[in-house]
C-alpha cells in the first residue's frame, strides 16, 4: 500500500543538497527552498516543490500535514559517535575534575573508564536497553534522527555482546536509527592477565565473528592514547578487521598524536576528537579520505581545547561534528548546543556547522540515504518555529525543533 504524505508549507527548506563533501563552505553555497512543500511515500521523499502546486496535484489518498506558521525544515541531524549504552554515573569524576585532580588520581581514586565498565557489567540487558533508549529519545527531541553508539564498557568478550545486543534490541524498540560500534579496543581490561596484544587477538578471533554472525555491529573502533592502545598494538586487529569486511573508525590525536597516521594507513571513515593533532596531522589528513570529526561535547567536558575545525577545513577536510555523549569526558548531550558553540570558538559558518551534522556526519557512518533533504532520501527532517535559518544557531541551542520526522513519522511534537 502506497502511504503517501504531503508536509507544508514550509518558509524555508534547507536541503543541505549538492555541496561539496570536503573543504570549507559558505553560507551562499546552501540551497534554501522557499514556500515549499515535501510529498514523502512510504517514509521516502518522493518529491519537492511548490506547496500549493503540490496540493493541487495530491490523490485522495494523500495524508496532509499542513503547518500553520513560519516553519524551516532542516535534514534530521546525525550524531556520528556516542556511548549512550552505558551503567553508572561519573559525577564524582566531574567535580574531582574540576577541583584540580588529574586523570591518573581520579583513576586511583576508583574513577574512569574503568569505573563505568564495572557498573555496565553490573547492569542487566533490560537495564541497559531502557538507558540507551531514555538517552536516544533525549537526542531525538533535539532533532536528531540518527545516532551512533559505541559498546567498550563491557570489555571482555561476552560484556561486549551484552552491550551490542542491548543496542541492537533498543534500535527495534525506538524510532530514531541507532547504528553500532564495537569499541572493546577502549582499554585493556583489568581483570585481563595478558599483554593488550593478546587482549586485543582475543577479542578479533572470538568477538568479531560473532558481530558478522548476529549482525550486531559494522563498524569497528579503537582507542589510541598512551592510557589505551599504541599504533603498533591495534595495526593486527585492525587488519584483521578490515579482513572481515568491517568499516574502521579511530578515537585518534586526543592528548596526543598518532591515532589520525593509523586512521589513515587503514583507509578509516573517520578520525574523531584530533583536538592535540597539529599542522603535519591536519595536512595528511586533508589529503586523505578520512573524515575529521570534532566532539567539542568532550573538549566542554574535560575543560580543553578544541579540534582545530577552522583549520581542518581550510586545509580541505570533510569535517563531522559528533556530540560524543558518554559518562566521562562528555556527559551533556546535546548535539546542537555542542555545535553552536564550536562555531562560535572556531569561527565556523552555519553551512559549515550545520554540513557537519547531516550530510557530513553521514558519510562519516557511510550512510547514503540520509543527511539531505532529496527525492529518494529518508524524510527525516527536523522542523524550526521561525522564518530564518539563521535564528537556529545564533540561539546556541537553546532554540530546540518543534517537530521531529523520521522515515516520514512524526515522532516528536513540542505541542503534543
Ligand atoms: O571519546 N576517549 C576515550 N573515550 C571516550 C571517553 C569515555 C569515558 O571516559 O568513559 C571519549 O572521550
Ligand atoms: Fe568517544
Amino acid at each position: 500500500m502506497k502511504n503517501l504524505k504531503l508536509i507544508g508549507p514550509f518558509k524555508q527548506l534547507v536541503t543541505m543538497a549538492n555541496l561539496p563533501l570536503k573543504g570549507a563552505l559558505k553560507d551562499e553555497q546552501l540551497e534554501i527552498l522557499a514556500d515549499v512543500g515535501i510529498l514523502m511515500e512510504n517514509g521516502i521523499i518522493q518529491k519537492i516543490g511548490d506547496f500549493d502546486k503540490l496540493v493541487s496535484e495530491a490523490s485522495k489518498t494523500t495524508v496532509h500535514i499542513k503547518l500553520e506558521g513560519n516553519h524551516v525544515g532542516l535534514p534530521g541531524f546525525i550524531d556520528a559517535h556516542t556511548h549512550i549504552c552505558f551503567g553508572g554515573t561519573r559525577a564524582k569524576d566531574y567535580a574531582m575534575r574540576n577541583a584540580g585532580k588529574t586523570y591518573l588520581e581520579i583513576a586511583k581514586a576508583g574513577g574512569g573508564i574503568w569505573d563505568t565498565v564495572t557498573e555496565t557489567r553490573k547492569a542487566s540487558s533490560e537495564e541497559l536497553i531502557k538507558k540507551t533508549i531514555k538517552r536516544a529519545q533525549q537526542h531525538l527531541k533535539n532533532g536528531v534522527t540518527t545516532v551512533e553508539v559505541k559498546s567498550g564498557y563491557g570489555l571482555s568478550v561476552n560484556e561486549e555482546l551484552k552491550m551490542l545486543r542491548a543496542i541492537k534490541k533498543a534500535n527495534t524498540d525506538i524510532a530514531i536509527d541507532l547504528i553500532a560500534t564495537c569499541l572493546a579496543a577502549h582499554m585493556k581490561p583489568k581483570d585481563f592477565s595478558g599483554s593488550h596484544a593478546e587482549y586485543l587477538a582475543e577479542i578479533s578471533s572470538s568477538l568479531f565473528p560473532i558481530l558478522k554472525e548476529e549482525k550486531l555491529a559494522n563498524r569497528i573502533d579503537a582507542f589510541i592514547e598512551e592510557s589505551a592502545f599504541s599504533r603498533e598494538d591495534i595495526r593486527p586487529y585492525f587488519s584483521k578487521a578490515k579482513a572481515m569486511g568491517f568499516d574502521i573508525t579511530v578515537h585518534a590525536d586526543q592528548f596526543s598524536t598518532g591515532g589520525s597516521a593509523t586512521a589513515i594507513e587503514f583507509d578509516a571513515l573517520s578520525a574523531d576528537h584530533l583536538e592535540a593533532s597539529t599542522d603535519k596531522e591536519i595536512a595528511l589528513l586533508a589529503k586523505s579520505n578520512v573524515i575529521a570529526t570534532a566532539l567539542p561535547g568532550a573538549s566542554l567536558g574535560l575543560g580543553c581545547a578544541f579540534t582545530p575545525a577552522r583549520k581542518l577545513l581550510d586545509a580541505g577536510c570533510c569535517l563531522a561534528i559528533a556530540s560524543d555523549h558518554n559518562p566521562g569526558s562528555a556527559p551533556m548531550g546535546d548535539l546542537l548546543t555542542q555545535a553552536a558553540i564550536l562555531q562560535s570558538f572556531e569561527k565556523l559558518s552555519n553551512a559549515e556547522v550545520l554540513a557537519g551534522i547531516t550530510y557530513r556526519a553521514a558519510a562519516a557512518l557511510h550512510l547514503k540515504d540520509r543527511g539531505e533533504i532529496k527525492e529518494g532520501f529518508l524524510a527525516d527532517l527536523a522542523l524550526f518555529h521561525t522564518d530564518n535559518y539563521n535564528e537556529i544557531l545564533y540561539h546556541q541551542g537553546s532554540f530546540k525543533p518543534c517537530m521531529v520526522f523520521k522515515n516520514g513519522n512524526l515522532v516528536y511534537d513540542k505541542h503534543s
